[in-house]
């Protein structure tokens, strides 16, 4: 592989700045915005790594000195992000770089818009026109670095977090949510797990794939989401087989932001069920929409037949159509060790009822190519729990 082939800078969906090794333009690039004293935004497990030592020691060697938050949960809370933007406050810090997984990203975009706000962040969930009330001019700019291949949060214009008094996930939007310089290095995604890789990847396709069924007219959203698949179906099993494979890591870097920016079109029921999932048992988001994924595509098949032949022909599966896209998952998952149902990874039945009536009012569900009610979606829940596809 060529490593320069894959240097270049886009301005597509943002500015972008691609390539192995380039997490080393960090300290220019914080100049570039203007920061001085940046807060590096990670999450607890990275935080020990050797790579976000190096990142910070680089930096400060470069003169521009990090102050690390990296005390976030998994799915983070509402919590979580008023303890960084005090942390922010206290150390006179000047801009964000969100360094990490969907949660590392997720917190501290949401942290760069909570410095400046009077409201607290539930008034800025993604409901009507929520995101008026924010006082932009109290946004901190932001530097995102996933060093995951899934949640595409570097290219998105929100951030999930958890409200947990109300045990509910929200959508917290803005516009300007959307971070002014995105770093792909591939290299930070390299000593990332096989099952890590393989969950966060299948969300990557989750995006893809609900994004492509989406409703909204939106063609530009479809063909990005159509290509990220293509990369996804080659690219996804060789960085799980492999993850030393670095034109694996970086075309999957490429494709989980392609999904994030294809997802402008809208998502699905398969995101509807996720979300209250991971509120009521914390467990991996990508996890879950993966275990979701052919209980949402068979229960959304009577709408989707055509742009599934589309994909199928696209991808050049075996089989032409929704049997041939279903076959497809199927095999990913398997092919990833992947549970087959949601009751392998511990979630019963009890819930049922609560989880159809959290997934029917969620942000993902308008935009699903059938409307599902409270009932579809029990249904769909516990196929996903049985195993009946
Ligand atoms: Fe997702």
């Amino acid at each position: 592989m060529s490593k320069s082939r894959f240097f270049i800078n886009w301005n597509y969906p943002t500015a972008m700045r691609v390539g192995p090794g380039r997490v080393r333009e960090l300290p220019q690039l914080c100049r570039e915005m203007g920061m001085a004293t940046p807060m590096l935004v990670t999450d607890p497990g990275l935080v020990a790594l050797p790579m976000v030592q190096a990142v910070v020691e680089n930096c400060l060697v470069a003169g521009v000195p990090l102050t690390v938050f990296s005390d976030i949960k998994g799915n983070p809370t509402g919590n979580n992000v008023s303890d960084g933007v005090a942390v922010f406050k206290a150390h006179g810090c000047d801009g964000v770089i969100a360094f990490g997984g969907g949660s590392a990203l997720d917190a501290g975009k949401a942290i760069a818009l909570m410095v400046g706000q009077t409201h607290p962040i539930w008034e800025f969930e993604d409901v009507g026109d929520n995101y008026l009330k924010v006082n932009t001019h109290g946004m901190m700019p932001v530097i995102a670095v996933p060093t995951t291949a899934g949640t595409g949060s570097e290219v998105g214009r929100s951030s999930v977090i958890t409200d947990e008094n109300a045990k509910l996930k929200k959508i917290i939007f803005h516009p300007r949510m959307l971070p002014e310089i995105v770093l792909l290095d591939p290299e930070l995604t390299i000593g990332l797990p096989a099952p890590i890789t393989a969950a966060t990847g299948m969300d990557a396709l989750s995006h893809n794939l609900e994004a492509f069924c989406a409703t909204h007219f939106h063609p530009m959203a479809e063909g990005i989401a159509l290509e990220a698949m293509r990369l996804i179906n080659i690219y996804l099993p060789r960085a799980v087989a492999d993850g030393n494979d670095l034109e694996a890591r970086m075309q999957m870097l490429v494709a989980s932001s392609m999904g994030a920016t294809a997802f402008q079109r809208g998502l699905g029921a398969m995101h509807a069920l996720a979300h209250p999932l991971g509120a009521l048992y914390d467990k991996h988001h990508g996890l879950l929409n993966a275990i979701l994924m052919p209980y949402v595509l068979s229960a959304n098949r009577s709408a989707i037949e055509e742009p599934m032949s589309r994909l199928s022909r696209y991808l050049a599966l075996p089989t032409a159509g929704f049997a041939g896209v279903l076959d497809w998952v199927l095999f990913l998952r398997r092919d990833f060790g992947i549970p087959h149902t949601l009751a392998e990874i511990g979630i019963g039945e009890e819930d049922a009822d609560q989880i159809a009536q959290m997934a029917a009012v969620d942000p993902s569900a308008p935009s699903n190519p059938l409307s599902f009610d409270a009932d579809s979606y029990r249904g769909i829940f516990l196929n996903a729990c049985r195993g009946n596809l």
